[in-house]
């Protein structure tokens, strides 16, 4: 009869609905903060104290740590295709243009793959060890605490032509950032929030070089360096030197996780173009973000939390999907 409907049609309806809703959030929902919580529930201080000991011999191995979980999770989601080595089956993310001869730390994500190991064989995903490596990095360098959801698995596959495309450059232009990062599902906010990961940590002088000549059709510098910092980087990376040497993110407190790098962009003291576009791009909605970051550091940290939760979030593999890899650099079968 029209206008009718039998119990089996309500729980046909009422199932399509769930799985609609399902679809529309297929990750957050997936991903719990006590994943392991009886089957390894020392992992956090594993990751902790392996950090720790690391940070000894490098003080850039947060930095480091931090940027793996972005190039992870930007690529197919967060599931440690970028551990991957190259293999007969595998074109390493490694070789990717963002990570070859850039992308560092993994000895350290090794080290603290085998102490789990130790002591929960079997259990703790690569992926996961990332995001959790990503929250001791921060913590450990002053910056905010955040609660990692965790339960992600680890892929059977790199993405090597998918790290180049979809990882973004220090060349980007703002439009491609933005588009970049909606791509994965992160808006402009999660964009200033992450981007404020430089403020510690080392870029190459290949990374920003191409603004300090030769940038404007009549060969001037990037007009939104200030003279000051284009003195000092001009210096340490001269036309035709040395293009692996390193320069500070954040000259101020390079080390630290802290609200200066919002402070640097304000006074064109940004050092990647991409940085310097949140801040001098007109009329951009970007340039109100770095300006509230900048003046109330707990908001910037606030907001961090929640971002890379987002970024976290992104596709992860779980349930049944993926494996838990035994060692982080090739998958189980191999
Ligand atoms: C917005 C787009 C981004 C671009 C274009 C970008 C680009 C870069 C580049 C070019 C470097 C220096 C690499 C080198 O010279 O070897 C770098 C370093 C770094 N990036 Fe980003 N990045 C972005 C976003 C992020 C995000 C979202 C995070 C983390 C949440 C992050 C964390 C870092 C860290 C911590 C370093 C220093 C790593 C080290 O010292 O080993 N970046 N980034």
């Amino acid at each position: 009869m029209a206008g009718s409907s039998t119990p089996s049609s309500l729980m046909v309806a009422s199932l399509f609905a769930a799985t609609l809703l399902l679809s529309f959030h297929p990750s957050n929902a997936q991903l719990t903060a006590d994943f392991y919580s009886t089957t390894c529930p020392s992992v956090s201080s594993i990751v902790q104290t392996v950090i720790q000991e690391a940070l000894q011999s490098d003080p850039r191995i947060t930095a480091s740590l931090l940027r793996l979980h972005f190039h992870d999770c930007f690529v197919d989601g967060c599931d440690g295709s970028l551990l991957l080595d190259n293999s007969p089956s595998i074109k390493s993310e490694k070789d990717a243009a963002p990570n070859f001869k850039s992308a560092r730390g993994f000895d350290v994500v090794d080290q603290i793959k085998a102490a789990i190991e130790s002591a929960c064989p079997g259990t703790v995903s690569c992926a996961d060890i990332l995001a959790l490596a990503a929250q001791a990095s921060v913590y450990l360098s002053g910056g905010p605490y955040w609660t990692v959801l965790l339960g992600r698995r680890d892929s059977l596959t790199a993405n090597q032509a998918g790290a180049n495309t979809s990882i973004p450059s220090p060349f980007d232009s703002y439009n491609n950032l933005v588009s970049k990062f909606s791509a994965v599902g992160l808006d402009i906010t999660d964009l200033v929030t992450l981007s404020g990961a430089h403020t510690f940590g080392r870029a190459q002088c290949k990374s920003f070089s191409p603004r300090l000549y030769n940038f404007t059709a009549n060969g001037g510098p990037d007009p939104t360096i200030s003279p000051w910092y284009l003195t000092t980087l001009r210096k340490l990376c001269p036309q035709n030197g040395d293009s692996s040497v390193l320069a500070d993110l954040d000259p101020t407190t390079p080390n630290l996780f802290d609200n200066h790098y919002y402070s640097n962009l304000q006074r064109n003291g940004g050092l990647l173009q991409s940085d310097q576009e949140l801040y001098s791009t007109a009329s951009a909605a970007t340039i109100s973000i770095v300006n509230s970051f900048n003046f109330d550091q707990s908001a910037f940290f606030k907001s961090f939390a929640r971002s890379i939760v987002n970024m976290g979030n992104i596709s992860p593999l779980t349930g049944s999907n993926g494996e838990i890899r035994c060692n982080c650099r090739k998958v189980n079968w191999s």
